[in-house]
């Protein structure tokens, strides 16, 4: 690595394009899914902690090494993002090392470049989080991406950071944002979020490293912890408690002195893309897969606990801990489901999981009533209405409410051509829907599965799905 000089031996986009998916995928119905998938076949290192172990490593003081990586579209982003800043880093294969250029320069002044544009793409979690970091460097910096991020809300970071001090401009509380070079300290910050939000809430912890004193923060419900974990591990005094009504606090105080200590850590895999995995095994009838090293962060783990409430036969062996959270085995066997009620506290602990857990509730006999999930509105699409829209015309009984949805599961699943709406886990939730349907599932858009993970074709054709398209050499 060079001084200041990002370098790579293998570069972002490179990577991020090795499995890229060209044209539809096409999910044909049949067989049995049977074997083990893990880091080694393609189960990639989880998203939510690649995000934070780059970025958190960017503004650590010296040289961190990540293992088991995500490298994918949404990451590309981030370390494109960490490159135009200055900070220099590179990869092998999935190992990320970064040498972090710390919170302060050795004369006290902004210790990254400023005045440039962050492409953040496709994710909101890398605008979110770069947000919060350039408060906290006092880098000023414009923060932009596709016509689909630029949809996404940003006022809920823009308003908590303007009260602490740093300057933004938004289009209208939509990116592109410009970010000012703010004064620091910035001010502490008491604050409750009006909606869980782990994107949110880390946005804000990130600046909070450089406040004038600590920061609390209260959430209506328990979103995933990851940033508090990593920042912990890295020196950072950070706790959450648990308040009356399901609310949970969280506070940070500014390290002292102003420095983080560089990680060398082994991601686990990431649920979200296990989850996909988890109901194709779970509806294909014959079906039993055991998928190794999974992160079972509880702040994550919410689409298990219903799958079990629904009747999923789910077992997990060899628990433990990586990188601070923890992990174990996941044996999934194909098992008759039942309809669920799902809401409150529920919703944010499988936040991501809402798209394949509705091709479940189709498999799945009686009612299935998801509610309180207005924030699904707000994802890569509204996934209320692309999901009702799209499984409709799979022949899913689907209702749309304000705030979920209500399936009659147990219908046929159709089949036919579908649409991604450019949407990573829609693409992956129609997909899977293909294995139990009468007829093959094509998915248009099929390519924004990159975003998340690439290897999702060639883990469920290594598991005996019949699969074609994407990187299908066929
Ligand atoms: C994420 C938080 C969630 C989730 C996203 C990743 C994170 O978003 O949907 O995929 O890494 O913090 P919200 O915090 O906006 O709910």
């Amino acid at each position: 690595m060079g001084d200041g000089n990002p370098t790579s031996s293998i570069g972002p986009s490179q990577a991020a394009n090795q499995d890229a998916q060209a044209g539809p995928l096409t999910v044909y119905p049949g067989g049995v899914l049977a074997g083990e998938a893990g880091a080694e076949q393609g189960l990639p290192g989880d998203k939510s902690l690649s995000h934070r172990a780059a970025l958190f490593a960017a503004m650590a003081e010296g040289e961190s090494r990540i293992e088991n990586f995500l490298v994918s579209g949404v990451t590309e982003a981030m370390l494109g993002a960490l490159s135009a800043l200055g900070v220099p880093w590179h990869l092998e294969g999935t190992t990320l090392f970064v040498r972090g250029v710390g919170l302060r320069s050795a004369s006290g002044g902004c210790p990254v470049n400023g005045g440039v544009r962050l492409d953040c793409g496709n994710s909101a979690t890398t605008l979110r989080l770069l947000a919060g970091a350039l408060a906290a460097w006092g880098a000023q910096a414009t923060l932009d991406g596709s016509a689909g991020l630029r949809r996404r809300p940003m006022r809920r970071i823009t308003g908590p950071l303007e009260a602490m001090g740093v300057e933004i401009t938004s289009n209208d509380g939509c990116a592109p944002l410009f970010v000012s070079a703010a004064a620091l300290p910035l001010r502490r910050l008491e604050y409750s979020l009006p909606v869980a939000s782990a994107q949110v809430k880390s946005c804000l912890l990130l600046a909070a490293l450089s406040a004038d004193g600590p920061t609390l923060l209260v959430e209506p419900g328990p979103s995933r912890d990851h940033t508090e974990r990593m920042l912990h591990a890295m020196g950072v005094e950070v706790s959450n408690s648990p308040l009356d009504g399901g609310r949970w606090m969280t506070r940070l105080s500014p390290p002292q002195p102003l420095a983080l200590s560089p990680i060398q850590i082994s991601l686990p895999g990431d649920i979200s893309a296990a989850a996909f995995l988890t109901v194709a095994a779970l509806i294909t009838p014959g079906s039993q897969i055991t998928l190794h090293q999974v992160g079972l962060n509880p702040t994550r783990t919410g689409l298990l606990d219903t799958l079990r409430e629904m009747g999923a036969r789910l077992e997990l062996d060899h628990l433990g801990e990586q990188a601070g959270e923890p992990v174990g085995d996941l044996t999934i066997r194909y098992s008759p489901l039942q309809g669920v009620r799902v809401g409150g506290e529920r919703v944010v602990r499988m936040i991501d999981e809402f798209p394949i857990f509705a091709v479940a509730a189709a498999c799945a006999s009686g009612e299935t009533r998801v509610c309180e999930a207005e924030e699904l509105r707000y994802k890569e699409s509204d996934r209320i209405s692309a999901l009702g829209q799209e499984l409709s015309r799979l022949g899913v009984d689907f209702s749309e409410t304000p705030d979920g949805f209500v399936i009659r599961g147990g219908r046929p699943v159709r089949g036919g051509q579908v649409q991604s709406h450019g949407d990573h886990r829609l693409a992956m939730s129609l997909a899977v829907s293909g294995l139990v349907s009468s007829q093959p599932v094509q998915v248009e858009g099929a390519e924004m599965i990159h975003e998340s993970f690439p290897a999702f074709t060639s883990v469920l054709r290594l598991l005996g799905a019949n699969v074609a398209g994407g990187t299908d050499p066929d």
